[in-house]
């Protein structure tokens, strides 16, 4: 399958991006593994005509948002983020009717349409910044309350956050830093800013997945304590082979971020499925929140 892969890739000139909670088989085939700020840019600069994109809904969708004129693929299309679906754009204009004077902005994690109707698009890796980037005092923020709360420490503006939940982040208890914390007791402990403000507060490094990368590569600890999704600690063993990483419990999976699999891509390259397209009224304004996003610069 590998081989049949390699094979599609140049016969149809595709790039394969995969995010860091893929399945391993997936993202040792992929041109690119990430987080998904960094997919985000790879899809707005790449040169292939076909870009298949291993992770969720929300994901693939954004690589057709910033490349309107490539062919998006994502190979199943029951990898949705349960977490994209907690807001609606109906939702979203109701809230800003209640809040006139705030700007908008949205996690990456959401569907077009609520892009569209946001000021700027952010990431884990970008949240603080992008929320200081906006001329005002008052900031709706959907849909994750956890990474608006998170980024909330950090600015003197208002935040507002939608009740939004990453259902396999927020699951992560204090209980189970501190029990991994008894077991690995010299190990550091990195977990993404989905988790719960109580589980934040426990933590020595709080990243995106590529920023837990940055990290570890920066630190002299060998052992780590993971909190955030599986698929995670598969990529950090291939970057550090000489470091140790745990996972914070047994149940950190993400359903939605398994689903794609090897046949599932040869099938995808093969017959050009499921090519992912957005709605024109949405498009332009959905492209404007993500191109506001890839401007702002790391204030840290
Ligand atoms: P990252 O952008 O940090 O990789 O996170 C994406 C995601 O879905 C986290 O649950
Ligand atoms: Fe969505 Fe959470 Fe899965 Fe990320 S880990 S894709 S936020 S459900």
């Amino acid at each position: 399958m590998i081989e049949k892969i390699r094979g599609l890739k140049q016969e149809k000139n595709a790039i394969i991006l995969a995010h860091n909670y893929q399945r391993p088989e997936i993202q040792d085939i992929a041109d690119f593994v990430g987080d998904s700020f960094a997919l985000s840019q790879q899809a707005a600069r790449t040169d292939a005509d076909v870009i298949l994109f291993c992770g969720v809904d929300f994901m693939a969708e954004s690589a057709a948002i910033l490349s309107p004129d490539k062919t998006v693929l994502i190979p199943d299309t029951d990898a949705k983020c349960p977490m994209a679906a907690m807001i609606t754009r109906e939702a979203l204009i109701e809230m800003k009717r209640g809040h006139p004077d705030a700007g908008v902005v949205c996690y990456v994690n959401t569907s077009a349409p609520v892009k569209a109707e946001s000021d700027i698009c952010c990431t884990s890796a970008n949240a603080v910044e992008v929320v200081e980037s906006l001329d005002c005092d008052e900031v709706i923020f959907v849909p994750d309350k956890n990474l608006a709360l998170y980024a909330a420490r950090f600015t003197k503006k208002t935040i507002i956050p939608w009740d939004g939940y990453c259902p396999t982040h927020h699951q992560i208890l204090p209980r189970d830093i501190t029990d991994a914390k008894e077991q690995y007791p010299g190990a550091e402990v990195l977990v993404h800013p989905e988790c719960r403000p109580e589980v934040i507060d426990l933590a020595d490094g709080v990243e995106s997945t590529e920023g837990m990368i940055r990290h570890v590569r920066a630190s002299r600890s060998d052992e780590f304590i993971i909190g955030t999704e599986s698929g995670m600690i598969h990529r950090l063993e291939k970057e550090f082979p000489e470091k140790f990483f745990y996972p914070v419990s047994d149940y950190t999976i993400c359903p939605a971020m398994k689903m794609v699999t090897l046949p599932e891509v040869v099938r995808s390259l093969e017959n050009l499925e499921y090519v992912v397209t957005i709605p024109d009224a949405v498009q332009e304004r959905a492209k404007r929140a993500l191109d506001r996003m890839l401007q702002v610069r790391k204030l840290r």
